[in-house]
């Protein structure tokens, strides 16, 4: 008996926890979900950004809640994984979206702003991982993870000098492939959403410096993203609708991959 596609996509009864949820690419992704029926748990640093995201979420009709943390810092994430427990009782998604970048010339990238990438894009993808699988999806017998990689992750760039964030993408590539081969029998999906360009507080200098018209027309649909474009990538790989998916990279990204070199 095959299930009704709409009910493959339904979110209804689960839960998810998004990371860096108070803006930008975390907050659609947010959307996305809470709108197909999962209750939503935002992190990030700032709880005045948390509590306008939340509130953004509800008025969606979303059942959203946060938890301020500093995804950099491991004692934060257990603590946020130990929230989402007590809260929501169990996490049936993980989407690893913070993230941070540093643009620098290689030859003067300074070591410090080369661990808070590495520490913030790798490292804190691992953590939030190991705590919510051992807490809540192991037991459970499932889950899905949702990293967030870049096409930066998949070549390099000529134009935007930023090599630890290109090799902290690279990596999250690679981490999603790995822990899907590992955690397939425990019932976890992993895959990864590698965007290109969208309009965010992270991108926001980088498209006013290389404009965003001149981005848009080097990509073969003519566009960068907007604040609809993961919303579908994002709950194919939530959702019933992709239990037979892991290990996947999924670019989206107007289709700038396929034809260019990297971010
Ligand atoms: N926008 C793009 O074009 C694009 C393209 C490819 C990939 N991405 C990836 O998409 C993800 C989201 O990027 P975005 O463009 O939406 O950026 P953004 O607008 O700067 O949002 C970043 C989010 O991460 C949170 N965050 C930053 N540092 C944190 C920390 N130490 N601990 C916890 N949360 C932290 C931020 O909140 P606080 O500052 O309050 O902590 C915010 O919620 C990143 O992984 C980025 O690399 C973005």
């Amino acid at each position: 008996m095959s299930t009704p596609v709409q009910k493959l996509f339904d979110l209804t009864g689960k839960t998810a926890l998004v990371t860096g949820g108070s803006r930008g690419l975390g907050l659609q992704i947010a959307e996305s979900l809470g709108e197909a029926g999962a209750k939503i748990l935002l992190t990030s640093r700032k709880a005045a950004d948390l509590e306008e995201a939340a509130a953004h979420l509800q008025e969606r009709g979303i059942d959203a809640r946060w938890v301020a943390a500093d995804a950099s810092n491991p004692a934060d994430i257990q603590r946020v994984v130990d929230e989402a427990m007590q809260r929501l009782g169990r996490v049936d998604i993980l989407v690893n979206n913070a993230g941070a970048t540093w643009g620098a010339p290689a030859e003067d990238h300074p070591l410090e702003a080369w661990d808070k990438v590495m520490n913030l894009n790798v490292r804190s993808l691992f953590l939030f991982a190991q705590g919510v699988a051992k807490a809540s999806m192991i037991p459970n017998g499932g889950g899905r993870i949702i990293n967030i990689a870049s096409i930066a992750g998949l070549a390099g760039s000529m134009e935007v000098k930023f090599i630890a964030y290109g090799t902290s993408k690279g990596a999250v590539v690679n981490f999603t492939r790995t822990l899907a081969g590992e955690w397939g029998p425990y019932g976890i999906t992993v895959n990864a959403l590698a965007p290109g360009f969208f309009p965010s507080k992270m991108t926001r200098g980088t498209l006013e410096r290389l404009g965003s018209e001149r981005l848009a027309a080097a990509s073969p649909l003519r566009r960068i993203g907007d604040d609809d474009d993961l919303k579908g990538a994002a709950l194919l790989f939530a959702s019933a609708a992709g239990k037979h998916i892991t290990g996947q990279i999924l670019a989206v990204d107007g289709g700038v991959s396929v034809v260019h070199a990297g971010g």
